[in-house]
């Protein structure tokens, strides 16, 4: 099946982006043509800062590849190097019934935010729906908070179907659930909003302090502590394998263990998890051109697939005399 998804470059990836999201991301290349884009056009509705935008592209681009991102395999590029899809954007807009929009969870929790909202922000799902529709996509992996726009894109399709020509393929959605909200430090979802995130390829100090601020009871040391209910344990159950999970639960229910224990444990757990990849992104960094590189393959890769579905839409919608 051909798998796509897109990544905003927001900020650094998180636990709760790689638990979530990249890891499965990852996985789903081995069975599948996958194609994964830096979506740095939606991001442009919240970021206007020039060099952040730019070390957000390059950031997700390195922990992607570093993460096991095979760019033999997977089509990988910046959203922003198919003008194609801005193109089938406009196109999709004039079919886009306002009130589709209007609707939109994401969109409507900006404006509750107080957000001013721009037209991109309101226009978001319809960009994404060109997006997901230019390259025939079948199953787009996404969290929870994406469903609506997956089915604000098949109505798109569906319209434009009827309306003008049977060209798209109506995508379906795969919802990441395997996985529960990953908390963050303070025991909220883990998100680059609420400033509760551990990023996973921050310095090592960083992940230490992080680690030792997250938020537990103030239980003394020596009574019982439930691990169903500690934050601590959540993050450590990801990376432990179940006899890990089990010894670890056994200990916080004896009591005698205070939380610095299992937030060394955890730490470790996590420098030791992703110990291998770091090398990987060190390599890429230090070979930043090679990384511009696979990016500029993937995105003449995906013009090919682009530029053949916008030829059909635009013989389809009349413009072609
Ligand atoms: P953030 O909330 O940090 O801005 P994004 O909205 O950019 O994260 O999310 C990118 C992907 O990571 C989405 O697929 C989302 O579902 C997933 N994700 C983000 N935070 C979490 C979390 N705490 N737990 C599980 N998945 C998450
Ligand atoms: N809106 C998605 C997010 O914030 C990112 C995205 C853009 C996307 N275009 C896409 C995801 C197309 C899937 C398919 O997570």
């Amino acid at each position: 099946m051909r798998v796509l998804s897109g990544i905003q470059p927001t900020g650094r990836p998180h636990l709760g982006n790689y638990f979530g999201a990249m890891k499965q991301h990852i996985e789903m290349q081995k069975e599948h043509q996958a194609i994964y884009f830096i979506a740095d056009y939606h991001a442009l509705t919240t970021i206007t800062d020039k060099k952040e935008l730019k070390n957000n592209i390059l950031g997700v681009a390195l922990d992607y590849l570093a993460l096991g991102l095979d760019p033999d395999r997977t089509i990988f590029f910046k959203q922003s190097d198919i003008p194609q899809v801005t193109e089938l954007a406009w196109i999709l807009s004039t079919l886009t019934p306002m009130g589709l929009l209007e609707r939109c969870h994401s969109y409507k929790d900006k404006i509750a935010h107080g957000i001013s909202p721009n037209h991109g922000i309101f226009a978001y799902p319809v960009l994404m729906a060109a997006d997901i529709l230019i390259y025939n996509s079948e199953l787009i992996p996404v969290g929870k908070d994406q469903k609506q726009h997956i089915e604000v894109t098949r109505d798109i399709a569906i319209k434009f179907n009827l309306t003008f020509k049977e060209i798209f393929r109506i995508p379906e959605e795969y919802t990441i659930e395997q996985f529960a909200i990953v908390p963050g430090t303070d025991g909220k979802k883990m998100s680059k909003s609420y400033g509760n995130t551990i990023e996973i390829f921050a310095d090592k100090n960083i992940i230490k302090k992080k680690v030792m601020s997250i938020v537990t009871d103030s239980s003394p040391v020596e009574s019982p502590k439930d691990p169903d209910n500690c934050n601590v344990f959540a993050l450590y159950s990801l990376f432990a394998s179940t006899g890990e999970k089990e010894e670890m639960a056994q200990t916080y229910r004896k009591g005698g263990m205070g939380y610095k224990v299992a937030k060394d444990a955890l730490f470790n757990k996590i420098i030791g998890h992703f110990e291998p990849y770091r090398e990987k992104r060190a390599y890429y960094e230090k070979n930043i051109q090679l990384v511009k590189d696979i990016l500029i393959d993937g995105a003449v890769r995906a013009q090919v697939i682009a530029q053949n579905t916008i030829d059909k839409v635009r013989d389809a919608i009349g413009v072609n005399i």
